[in-house]
């Protein structure tokens, strides 16, 4: 089902509630919130605040309790698990807080992997692309080699190349650079601006301050609710 919404991204009225042991927990309080095409948006706030929830209710990971979530059109938050996955693996990059790479595979196998899943670039371009993909941010030397087999950073910098894969419209990033030195973290905010600046919409947890000051966008989430306090910026 398709929605008119001007928004590229749009949460209306989003709330998520976890229940462990009886105990509710909100951990998404009533968000109206959107996001326009080509935006940068950094999402900051404090450990638990409901950062993670934001993306993944987004990316249609998670299904909110209340609300809807709309996207470019599409309203995520009623599909079904398997049309979700279809859906993000088409229009979604996602970078999680931890890379969950697969194990027994190649790097490159690991780029691969979404590509063979969505069909978008013909099966004999797959393997080139994903060597492409993985130049871009570095790699160019371990695209055989296993997560293991390289470093925390390697394997963070992998996984947003295989965020990339599908060449989606949106990549969403859950503190992408977290495991970076500086100076990558710096090339992988280059990598993004030059995906916003060729149309793509970026949206990324980040705890670091001066990362932040480098998007178009801060947005604070704090006890599941989000505000754009005049005063972030340093
Ligand atoms: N699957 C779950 N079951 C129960 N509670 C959950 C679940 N996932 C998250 N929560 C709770 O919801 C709240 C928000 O979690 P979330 O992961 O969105 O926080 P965050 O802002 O990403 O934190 P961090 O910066 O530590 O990654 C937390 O209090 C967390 O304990
Ligand atoms: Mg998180």
């Amino acid at each position: 089902m398709t929605v008119e919404d001007p928004s590229l991204i749009a949460l209306h009225n989003v709330s998520k509630v976890y229940t462990t042991g009886g105990v509710e927990y909100v951990a998404l309080d009533g968000v109206e919130f959107s996001v326009d095409r080509g935006e940068f948006v950094a999402v900051v706030g404090p450990s638990g605040s409901g950062k993670s929830t934001l993306l993944n209710v987004v990316a249609a990971i998670d299904r909110p309790t209340e609300g809807r979530v709309v996207v470019d059109g599409v309203e995520v938050s009623n599909l079904a698990e398997n049309e979700a996955a279809r859906w993000r693996g088409r229009n979604i990059g996602v970078v999680f807080q931890f890379f969950q790479l697969l194990p027994t595979l190649s790097l490159a196998d690991n780029v691969i992997l979404p590509m063979d899943f969505c069909g978008v670039h013909p099966r004999r371009d797959r393997r080139s692309l994903a060597a492409d993909l993985l130049d871009r941010v570095g790699l160019a030397d371990h695209i055989d080699k296993r997560p293991s087999e390289v470093s925390g950073g390697e394997q963070q910098r992998a996984a947003i190349a295989r965020a990339l894969a599908n060449d989606p419209p949106i990549i969403l990033g859950d503190e992408p650079t977290g495991n970076l030195d500086s100076e990558s973290a710096a090339s992988m905010m280059d990598l993004f601006d030059d995906l916003v600046t060729s149309g793509r919409t970026v949206m990324m947890v980040t705890h670091d301050r001066d990362l932040a000051d480098r998007t178009s966008r801060i947005v604070l989430v704090k006890d599941g609710s989000l505000s754009e306090p005049t005063g972030l910026r340093s």
